[in-house]
C-alpha cells in the first residue's frame, strides 16, 4: 500500500507586489540588492486582516478538485503553518469547518519552512499503517504578520500564500521515502521570540535571523537529507525528474542542486515570484509546475524543506 498525491492546489492573495513596490512602501532597500542576494523580484502580500485559514482553504478547494475528492471524503487534515490564525484551535480544525467536514483527524504541525514536508512525512505513515485513507495536507502561512517592515534584512525576503494536496491509499506507488530531522539547539538562527502572557506580547513578536548562519546550514542538510532520501528508495540522483525545493533563496537552491548533481533544467523554482512563503514554498512551487505541464504522472519528484528550529527533510514520490 502507497500514499499517492492525487491532486494538488495551491493560492496566492492580491496581486505582485515588486520589490520597487516595496520601495514606495517606504522600504529602505534596492531591486539590485534583493535580486542577487535573493533571486527575488515580487511576491504577494495578504490584507491585515487575511488568515492563514483563509489561504488554506482556497489552496485545499483547488486540490480536492484537481483529485476528484469531496470535502466529506477527507478522514485526515494537516496544516503545517506558523501563523495559525488562533493559539487555538488549529488552523486545520478551522479549515476543516469552512470545507464542511466533519470527524476528520486534524492537527497543525509547526516546523516553520519545513512543516509542509513534516506533513507530508506524517500523512504518509498514517496512510500507510492503514488508518486513513485520504488525507488534506496543507502548507499555509501569512509571514507578512511576523516582519518588522523596518528590518531590511529579512521584511523583503518573504511572502504569503498557501498549498494543498490530496493524498489517497493507493496500490499505484506514490510516495517512496521521507525524512526529516531537527536540531533544536540552533533554535537562535532563525526565530520568532515573543508569545502572549497577560494579555500582553511579551518578547519580540517579529522574525530574526542570523542570515549567514542559516544559509550554510540549510545548504548542508538538505544535500544531506536529499542524499539520505535516495538512498532509502534505492533511487540515483540522476533518476530524478524533478527537485520542488523550499524557495527560500535561489542561491540554496542552486548550490542544494549542485551538490546533488542536478542542473537547473530539473529544478522547480518559483522564489522570483512569490519570495518565500515558509510552509506554502513547497506545495504552491508543486502545484505550479504539475499545472503547466512540467511534472507528469510517473515522474520521480524530490521535495525538500528547511526551516526554522532548525528542521528540515525531504519526500521522495513518484507522482
Ligand atoms: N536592501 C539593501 N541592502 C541590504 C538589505 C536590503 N534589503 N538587507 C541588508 N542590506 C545590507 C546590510 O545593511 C549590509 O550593509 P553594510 O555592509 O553596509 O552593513 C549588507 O547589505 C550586507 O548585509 P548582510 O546581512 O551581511 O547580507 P548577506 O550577504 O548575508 O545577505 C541574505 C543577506 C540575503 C539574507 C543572506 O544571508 C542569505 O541569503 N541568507 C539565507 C537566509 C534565507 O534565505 N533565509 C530565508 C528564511 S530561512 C528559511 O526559509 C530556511
Amino acid at each position: 500500500m502507497f500514499a499517492r498525491i492525487a491532486g494538488v492546489g495551491s493560492y496566492l492573495p492580491g496581486s505582485p507586489i515588486s520589490n520597487t513596490d516595496l520601495i514606495q512602501r517606504g522600504v529602505d532597500t534596492d531591486n539590485d540588492w534583493i535580486v542577487s542576494r535573493t533571486g527575488i523580484k515580487s511576491r504577494h502580500l495578504a490584507d491585515a486582516g487575511c488568515t492563514s485559514s483563509e489561504l488554506a482553504y482556497e489552496a485545499s478547494c483547488r486540490a480536492l478538485e484537481s483529485a476528484g475528492v469531496k470535502a466529506s471524503e477527507i478522514d485526515l487534515i494537516i496544516v503545517a503553518t506558523s501563523t495559525p490564525d488562533f493559539i487555538f484551535p488549529s488552523t486545520a480544525c478551522l479549515l476543516q469547518s469552512k470545507l464542511g467536514n466533519q470527524g476528520a483527524m486534524a492537527f497543525d504541525v509547526q516546523a516553520v519552512c519545513a512543516g509542509f514536508i513534516y506533513a507530508l512525512n506524517l500523512a504518509d505513515k498514517l496512510i500507510r499503517s492503514g488508518s486513513h485513507k485520504k488525507a488534506l495536507v496543507v502548507g499555509a502561512d501569512v509571514f507578512s504578520k511576523i516582519l518588522d517592515w523596518d528590518d531590511r534584512a529579512t521584511c523583503v525576503l518573504f511572502g504569503d500564500g498557501a498549498g494543498a494536496v490530496v493524498v489517497e491509499a493507493s496500490e499505484t506507488p506514490g510516495i517512496l521515502s521521507a525524512a526529516a530531522h531537527a536540531d533544536g539547539s540552533y533554535n537562535g538562527i532563525l526565530s520568532v521570540p515573543g508569545s502572549v502572557c497577560g494579555g500582553k506580547v511579551t518578547g519580540d513578536p517579529f522574525l530574526r535571523m542570523d542570515g549567514q548562519a542559516v544559509f550554510k546550514l540549510a545548504v548542508r542538510v538538505l544535500s544531506e537529507v536529499a542524499k539520505e532520501c535516495c538512498e532509502i528508495a534505492g533511487v540515483a540522483p540522476a533518476e530524478i525528474d524533478w527537485l520542488v525545493p523550499h524557495q527560500a533563496n535561489i542561491r540554496i537552491i542552486e548550490s542544494t542542486a549542485k551538490k546533488m548533481g542536478l542542473g537547473m533544467d530539473k529544478v522547480v523554482v518559483t522564489v522570483d515570484r512569490h519570495g518565500n512563503t515558509s510552509a506554502a514554498s513547497i506545495p504552491l512551487a508543486f502545484d505550479l509546475a504539475v499545472r503547466d505541464g512540467r511534472i507528469a504522472r510517473g515522474q520521480k519528484v524530490l521535495l525538500e524543506g528547511v526551516g526554522g528550529g532548525f528542521t528540515w527533510g525531504a519526500v521522495l514520490l513518484e507522482f
